[in-house]
């Protein structure tokens, strides 16, 4: 399972990139606005930084902003080119699996978000996407079942042989990403906190300081 951290904080990236276990990033427009980031200019630098950050072969969702066909077309290719990781995030609407079509005939990597069902997943597969977005977290905010549906989305793409790599979004806690490696996500997608927050159990401090208090009394 592949690890994205899901923000456009240049240091969360950097932190994660040090980490050695990041694989990409996600990027949405409320993500970039929350670090400040308007003006097409300014937008298109800071996806270049953030693809120097993470350096060569880790994909980088940047998500386009028009709804039309001809709009999403125009600005994906736009994407594309800024750098190689770029991936072209296209909404989950009938302009937007056109337009990933259109993008798999071009050989543009895809992320298709904005995904609420499995009858969504078989559109975006279909239209050839190279990444499918289910946002589990934001299900759960309804009291449904976001694990739930990456298990569905698994069923199906397993069964029907899809290429299609399922990217569970909007995850909300280190559990999230456990249970989502349970059922069979190729990639998660999480803020830093929720990577980080995985690597603590209380057993594994008290049995280091033991280890470093034993081996000190052993060669004092
Ligand atoms: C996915 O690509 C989105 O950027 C993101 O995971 C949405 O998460 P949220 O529901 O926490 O906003």
């Amino acid at each position: 399972m592949l690890f994205f951290v899901d923000t456009a904080n240049l240091d969360h990236i950097r932190e994660a990139t040090e980490l050695g276990i990041l694989d990409g990033v996600t990027t949405n427009p409320s993500l970039m606005a929350k670090e400040g980031i308007s003006g097409v200019e300014p937008v298109l630098n800071h996806y270049r930084k953030i693809c120097e950050i993470v350096g060569p072969g880790r994909d980088v969702s940047a998500e386009v902003i028009s709804t039309d066909y001809e709009g999403m077309v125009q600005e994906g290719k736009k994407l594309a080119q800024l750098h190689e990781n770029i991936v072209v995030k296209v909404p989950m609407t009938r302009d937007g699996v056109k337009a990933i079509a259109h993008f798999t005939e071009l050989g543009i990597k895809t992320n298709c978000t904005l995904v609420f069902s499995a009858g969504q997943a078989i559109l975006a597969a279909k239209a050839g996407a190279t990444y499918l977005s289910p946002f589990i977290g934001r299900i759960d905010d309804m009291s449904w079942d976001g694990i739930e549906l990456i298990k569905e989305i698994v069923e199906i793409y397993t069964l029907q042989d899809f290429d299609t790599s399922i990217l569970a979004a909007s995850i909300r806690s280190p559990l999230h990403i456990v249970q989502c490696a349970k059922a069979g996500a190729d990639v998660v997608t999480c803020p830093l906190s929720a990577i980080t927050g995985l690597f603590y159990h209380p057993l594994t401090d008290i049995g280091l300081a033991k280890f470093l208090a034993d081996h000190k009394k052993a060669n004092s």
